[in-house]
């Protein structure tokens, strides 16, 4: 796989648009992209995958009928290339929010009665007087304006009162414009407190209206333009009863598994979206957020004392790195960050393995296993080759490895660096296809 230090600008090979079919194994390659469908871009996910890969697997190594799995849907854009190439797909998150984008993105609404709705909503939200008080959080004083909270206090009473049909839309524009009337700068992904974070400008209860007005009016475009794509298929798609991907088990027999896992030491799913999960009563306390945050793979809330125990996974190079974070080889963090960090990375991994387990079981023989990552992370100063142990656990389980590759990340804020020393961000994403065996 790829070796850190030979990466060299010119070894890119440059592409505009999709990615080739006779790409050979090993290249890095540089990808120029086209304006995709708006659907896409619908639904905060911070991690979010691009089309081209689930794309360049889906034409490369598909015959129809086909089934595929996508255990960890996030913002659906494996859902979308499936139902795009008349592909039946199943898919699952542990994630409220990315179930509810998903939903939406596999759903035929009656836009008529949304545009009705929005406008009844908007016509009552204005004359409402009296906000309830109904949303309560952690700092939620902090990241919100009183005008705002209000505001948002009486969408939600509109919003869930108005007709199940309509609602997952108005939940949707509800979320973005949560986010957007927060305290957060444009572009952050976490509620932290930041030395540069700019002060917000002063908000009333309309903007709240009007942000609410315009994320409503971005959903149905991408709706209305998605709309005869999922009309066709939609037969095709399925979220499965299940909310998590270390035990999918008991199911039917995939063709195929294409998938994004969760990177690790980079995104906090459910802290990235903590505002959203309140103030759509996805939690409804900090524990219950807390307890969800404990089911994410890569989750670094971890028992002190299981932080203490240093874990052997039974791979040597991997519990080589684990002692060296552990023991503070490279960096000497404080307050016991060295022993978290590398429990972080134990827990992330054996999680992963039970996936694995559980993936192999119900994909057919000859079935494939697609997967996108973040080619390396450094943890406590130790270079952690993610894609390349990923796929060392698959092959000893009794995957084949068939292909792989690498691109170079743009735009893309994968994870935040607390220290620079110690931490970086990840630069390349390295998709591997692993195969069953016959
Ligand atoms: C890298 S993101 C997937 C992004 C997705 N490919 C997209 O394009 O939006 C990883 C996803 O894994 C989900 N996840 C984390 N732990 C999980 C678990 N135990 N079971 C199922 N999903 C999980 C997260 O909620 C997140 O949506």
């Amino acid at each position: 796989m790829l070796n850190k230090s030979e990466i060299m600008p010119n070894l890119y090979l440059h592409i505009d648009g999709d990615i080739p079919q006779d790409l050979q194994k090993g290249t890095l390659i540089s990808l120029e992209r086209g304006t995709p469908m708006k659907i896409y871009m619908l639904g905060f996910q911070p991690a979010k995958s691009i089309p081209e890969i689930p794309r360049w697997f889906l034409q490369k190594y598909t015959s129809i009928p086909f089934k595929i799995l996508e255990p960890f849907a996030g913002a659906g854009t494996t859902i979308i290339e499936s139902i795009k190439n008349g592909i039946s797909v199943d898919w699952l998150d542990y994630h409220p929010l990315s179930r509810l984008i998903c939903q939406i993105k596999t759903s035929i609404f009656p836009i008529g009665e949304v545009k009705e709705e929005i406008n009844k909503i908007i016509q009552s939200a204005y004359e409402h007087q009296q906000a309830p008080e109904t949303i309560d959080f952690s700092n939620k004083d902090l990241w919100f304006q009183k005008p705002v909270q209000d505001g948002l206090e009486i969408l939600r009473y509109y919003i869930f009162n108005s007709p199940k049909t309509t609602q997952p839309i108005l939940c949707l524009a509800f979320a973005s414009t949560v986010r957007k009337t927060s305290n957060m700068n444009d572009g952050m992904l976490l509620a932290a407190r930041r030395s540069h974070i700019k002060k917000m400008p002063k908000l009333s209860r309309s903007d709240v209206f009007k942000y609410f007005q315009i994320y409503v009016n971005q959903t149905i475009e991408a709706v209305i333009e998605w709309h005869p794509f999922i009309n066709r298929n939609l037969h095709q798609v399925k979220q499965l009863n299940l909310t998590d991907a270390r035990t999918i088990t008991g199911y039917v027999e995939y063709d195929a598994i294409i998938t994004s896992p969760p990177y690790i030491n980079a995104i906090d799913y459910v802290w990235a979206s903590k505002f959203e999960l309140h103030w759509l009563s996805m939690v409804k306390s900090n524990q219950e957020r807390l307890n969800l945050y404990s089911q994410e793979i890569g989750t670094e809330r971890i028992l002190k004392q299981e932080r203490k125990e240093l874990g052997k996974t039974g791979y040597k190079k991997l519990d080589k790195l684990i002692e060296d974070i552990y023991f503070g080889k490279k960096y000497q963090a404080s307050r016991g960050q060295n022993q978290l960090r590398a429990r972080v990375v134990y827990k992330y991994f054996m999680d992963m393995q039970q996936h694995f387990k559980s993936t192999f079981s119900c994909l057919k023989p000859g079935g494939y296993y697609c997967f996108s990552i973040g080619d390396f992370s450094k943890i406590c100063g130790v270079d952690i080759p993610v894609a390349s142990i990923l796929t060392e656990i698959a092959c000893h389980l009794g995957y084949q490895e068939e292909f792989h590759f690498h691109l170079l990340l743009k735009n893309r804020k994968l994870n935040i660096p607390r220290n620079v020393n110690w931490a970086s961000t990840i630069k390349h994403d390295t998709i591997v296809v692993l195969q069953k065996p016959v």
